[in-house]
C-alpha cells in the first residue's frame, strides 16, 4: 500500500525566533489574535516586527476559546475587506483554529475571489503548547452545540514560529491542559491505523518530551528549558497527528467539550485512561493492535511490559502519576458538572463522537454503546 509523509510548513523556533517575520514578503497583514494576547504585549510585538518588513496591519482580537461560527463570520468580514496578503494567527489552538476558519470559508464562499484577493501567506505563531495546530491541516470549530472538525491541507500553515517567549505566562491550569493534549495526540497517533515508522518517530519522542518535561514546567513556568521542550514536543505530536489522523479520545473529547464547554485538553486527559483500556480491550484478552503498541510505549518510558497486558496496566499507571500531579480531575463530577445532566447528554454525545472525524482512523471500532460505556466512566 503507498503511503506518504506531508510536512507543510516551515518551523522557526526557539528563543527569539519572532524575528523572523521582518524577513517576509508582503504589502498587508491580517492579524487574529485575542484580548489576553493584547494584554500581554505579543501583539504589538508583532505588529512591530511586521512593521520593518514594511508590512502593515489590521488586527482582529475577537477570538474566544473554542470558537463559534459567529466569531468566524465577524473575522471573515474584516479580513476580506483588509485585501490582506498576510494572514498571522498568533495564539492559542482557538486563535490559529480561527485564522484557519475564517481562510477555509472566505475562500470557499467564493468571497476572496470576488475580491480579486490571492490566498495569504499564512503565520502561526503559538502561545500554548498543546494542540499543534500551527503544523496541522485540522480546524475544530464550534456550531450548534457541536465542535465540528474541518480536515483539508488548504488551512495548513505555510510558516509556523515556535517562539518560547510567547508561552512565558501561561497559566498553570493551561498549561496541564494543553500538555496532555500534546500527549494524547502522540498517543492516538502511534495507535491510529494510519501510524508509519515517520509519525512513530516523531509520537515516540513526543511521549519522552511529556514525561520528562512537563511536571516541571508546570511546578515552574519560569523554567525555559522544560518550556522549548514542551512546545517543541506539541508540534511534534502535531505533524504526527496530521498525517495519521487521530482516535475516539478525540471524537469523545469534542462531543463533550460541545456540549459542556470543558476545555479540550482538560476533556482528553479525563478520556485518556479509560480510552486505552478500550482499545486495548484491558478487560478481555489484551492482545490487540492497540495493545501491542501500548505495551510499546510503556517499554519507552522504562517500564515492565512482559506481556502486553503488563506493559498497557504500566502505561495508564504511569499516565495516572503524571495527570495527578498536574491536577487533572479522574471523572466529569469532579468539573463541577451535574451528573445527571452528563448522563442524560450521553446517548446523544456518542452519537456525535461516532461521527466525528477522528473516530475512523481509531484502531478498534467502535459501536454507540461502547461509547457511551466509556462516558459511563468518567461521570
Ligand atoms: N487544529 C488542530 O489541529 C487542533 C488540535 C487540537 C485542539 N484544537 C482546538 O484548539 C482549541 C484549544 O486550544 P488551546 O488548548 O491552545 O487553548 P485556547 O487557545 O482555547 O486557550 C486557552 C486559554 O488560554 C489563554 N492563553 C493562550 N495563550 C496564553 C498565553 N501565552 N498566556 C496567557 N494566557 C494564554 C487563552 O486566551 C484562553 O483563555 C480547542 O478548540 C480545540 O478543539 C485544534
Ligand atoms: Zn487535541
Amino acid at each position: 500500500m503507498e503511503c506518504t509523509f506531508k510536512l507543510k510548513p516551515d518551523i522557526y523556533f526557539n528563543m527569539g525566533s519572532i524575528q523572523v517575520l521582518e524577513n517576509i514578503t508582503g504589502s498587508r497583514a491580517f492579524i487574529v489574535s485575542d484580548s489576553i494576547m493584547e494584554k500581554l504585549g505579543y501583539l504589538q510585538k508583532t505588529i512591530e516586527h511586521l512593521n520593518k518588513a514594511g508590512i502593515s496591519s489590521t488586527v482582529f482580537t475577537g477570538v474566544r476559546p473554542d470558537p463559534g461560527i459567529e466569531v468566524i463570520a465577524e473575522g471573515m468580514k474584516l479580513y476580506e475587506e483588509s485585501g490582506a496578503d498576510v494572514l498571522v494567527a498568533i495564539g492559542g489552538g482557538s486563535t490559529i483554529d480561527t485564522a484557519k476558519g475564517i481562510m477555509y470559508f472566505s475562500w470557499h464562499m467564493g468571497n476572496t475571489k470576488n475580491k480579486g484577493m490571492k490566498k495569504p501567506l499564512f503565520i502561526a505563531i503559538p502561545s500554548t503548547s498543546g494542540t499543534g495546530s500551527e503544523v496541522t491541516n485540522f480546524t475544530v470549530i464550534t456550531s450548534k452545540g457541536e465542535k465540528v472538525c474541518i480536515v483539508d491541507d488548504f488551512v495548513a500553515p505555510d510558516m509556523a514560529i515556535l517562539d518560547s517567549t510567547c508561552i512565558q505566562n501561561v497559566p498553570q491550569r493551561v498549561i496541564a491542559d494543553t500538555g496532555i493534549d500534546a500527549l494524547v495526540h502522540a498517543i492516538e497517533s502511534y495507535v491510529s491505523i494510519k501510524a508509519t515508522d515517520f509519525t512513530d518517530a516523531l509520537c515516540e519522542k513526543t511521549i519522552k518530551l511529556i514525561f520528562e518535561n512537563l511536571e516541571s514546567l508546570y511546578q515552574d513556568a519560569k523554567n525555559s528549558d522544560a518550556r522549548d521542550h514542551v512546545q517543541n514536543a506539541s508540534c511534534l505530536a502535531g505533524i504526527a497527528f496530521t498525517n495519521t489522523g487521530l482516535g475516539i479520545n478525540h471524537s469523545l473529547a469534542h462531543a463533550m467539550g460541545g456540549a459542556f464547554h470543558i476545555p479540550h485538553g482538560r476533556a482528553n486527559a479525563i478520556l485518556l485512561n479509560p480510552v486505552i483500556e478500550y482499545n486495548a480491550e484491558l478487560l478481555g484478552s489484551a492482545n490487540t493492535y492497540a495493545a501491542k503498541r501500548y505495551a510499546k510505549l510503556a517499554r519507552l518510558l522504562q517500564l515492565q511490559a512482559r506481556t502486553y497486558r503488563e506493559g498497557v496496566v504500566n502505561l495508564i499507571g504511569a499516565i495516572e502519576k503524571l495527570e495527578r500531579n498536574l491536577g487533572v480531575e479522574k471523572s466529569v463530577s469532579s468539573l463541577k458538572i451535574e451528573q445527571d445532566k452528563f448522563k442524560t447528554t450521553m446517548e446523544q454525545m456518542a452519537e456525535t463522537a461516532l461521527l466525528d472525524r477522528c473516530t475512523p482512523t481509531n484502531p478498534r471500532k467502535p459501536s454507540k454503546e461502547d461509547l457511551i460505556g466509556i462516558y459511563q466512566k468518567i461521570s
